[in-house]
């Protein structure tokens, strides 16, 4: 008995020790972050980190998301970038027509989260890259509802209110990150240093993730009807909208809604939802600068700024378009 009892012990030290061991193995994991194989693989010898080329590759995609982040910040908090951080707008203008949306609680938090990944993505762009001022940027009610009339080919009435609930915040965003993510995958064979092509890594992961949340919460009211407009379902704004941006851009059908209509454009021909809207092979779609930039300003020509952004985007890639009208 007494033999068993001290056995018993012994095996329950022996357990203490190994959980001590297993602890001390967390922590060391956890803390060495000197481990080499934590360390991304050493770029080869004479491998260059960012070439010149490209910087205005990456820097044309602060277009784009100095739009998003006032958009998703104004909408969440009231207060754009400036708020946040005075030098990232570098003289620009602020934003005219952004304001605080009238929100859910968790939709202002996705929002503001966005708006905040927004941010940082233009800092981290800006100081690897270089950048230009914040341009005039446009994101008037008005500026939607005229997009919402044009994308659903019909006069709504009243006209659409991107500032006013839930579903009209989430139908207006749909028109953002999904553009700016094909844009990013569009840039990707210009990239040659490393340092570049594993920022635009990181900024695609987090972009492509901004455009899922959004389609993941329409998905999710797919059938409900856009108030008031009666007959109107959340899945075929998506759709519209998603033709509509496949029109101005003028280069094929390189999008589709939330919820299609035939199952051939789902995921291996075999889905109604379409919550990642990709091509085949579920490969995200790439756009051309100039397709971006024809969206955004809703003009179908990358030589006429308009839209979101009036005076035109900036950097050398916009720039140049403009120059050659
Ligand atoms: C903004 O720029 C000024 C001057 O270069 C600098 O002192 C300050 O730390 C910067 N602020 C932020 C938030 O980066
Ligand atoms: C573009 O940036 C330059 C400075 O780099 C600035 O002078 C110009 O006003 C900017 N244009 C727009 C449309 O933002
Ligand atoms: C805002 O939305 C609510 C609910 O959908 C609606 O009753 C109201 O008329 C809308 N207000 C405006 C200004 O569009």
């Amino acid at each position: 008995m007494a033999m068993a009892r001290a056995h018993g012990a012994f095996l329950l030290q022996l357990l203490a020790a190994g959980l001590q061991v297993v602890a001390l193995a967390a922590t060391v994991t956890v803390t060495q972050t000197d481990d080499p194989r934590c360390r991304p693989s050493l770029p080869r010898r004479g491998a260059i980190a960012v070439y010149p080329s490209d910087m205005e590759q990456l820097q044309f995609l602060l277009n784009p998301k100095f739009v998003e982040a006032e958009w998703f910040l104004h909408a969440a908090l009231g207060r754009g970038i400036d708020y946040l951080d005075r030098n990232l707008s570098a003289g620009g203008p602020a934003p005219v027509g952004a304001r605080k949306a009238n929100l859910d609680f968790r939709t202002t938090e996705i929002a503001a989260e966005l708006g905040y990944q927004e941010v940082g993505h233009i800092r981290a762009i800006t100081q690897a890259n270089g950048g230009f001022p914040r341009p005039p940027i446009d994101l008037s009610a008005d500026r939607f509802a005229a997009i919402m009339d044009d994308a659903m080919g019909a006069r709504l009435d009243p006209p659409f209110d991107a500032y006013n609930g839930t579903v009209n915040f989430l139908l207006a965003s749909y028109i953002l990150p999904h553009v700016t993510a094909a844009a990013a995958v569009g840039i990707s064979p210009n990239l040659m240093g490393y340092a570049s092509k594993r920022l635009h890594a990181s900024v695609l992961a987090v972009e492509a993730g901004q455009d899922a949340v959004i389609r993941m919460l329409l998905y999710q009211r797919a059938d409900e009807t856009v108030a008031p407009y009666k007959g109107r379902t959340v899945a075929e704004f998506t759709r519209r909208i998603s033709d509509w941006r496949n029109d101005l851009s003028g280069c094929g059908a390189k999008d589709e809604g939330v919820k299609v209509l035939d199952r051939h454009q789902g995921a291996e021909r075999r889905t109604i939802s379409n919550i990642l809207g990709a091509g085949v092979d579920s490969l995200g779609y790439q756009r051309t600068p100039a397709e971006a930039l024809r969206i955004l300003y809703g003009s179908r020509n990358e030589q006429v700024p308009g839209g979101f952004l009036p005076q035109g985007a900036n950097g050398t890639i916009a720039r140049g378009f403009v120059q050659l009208a």
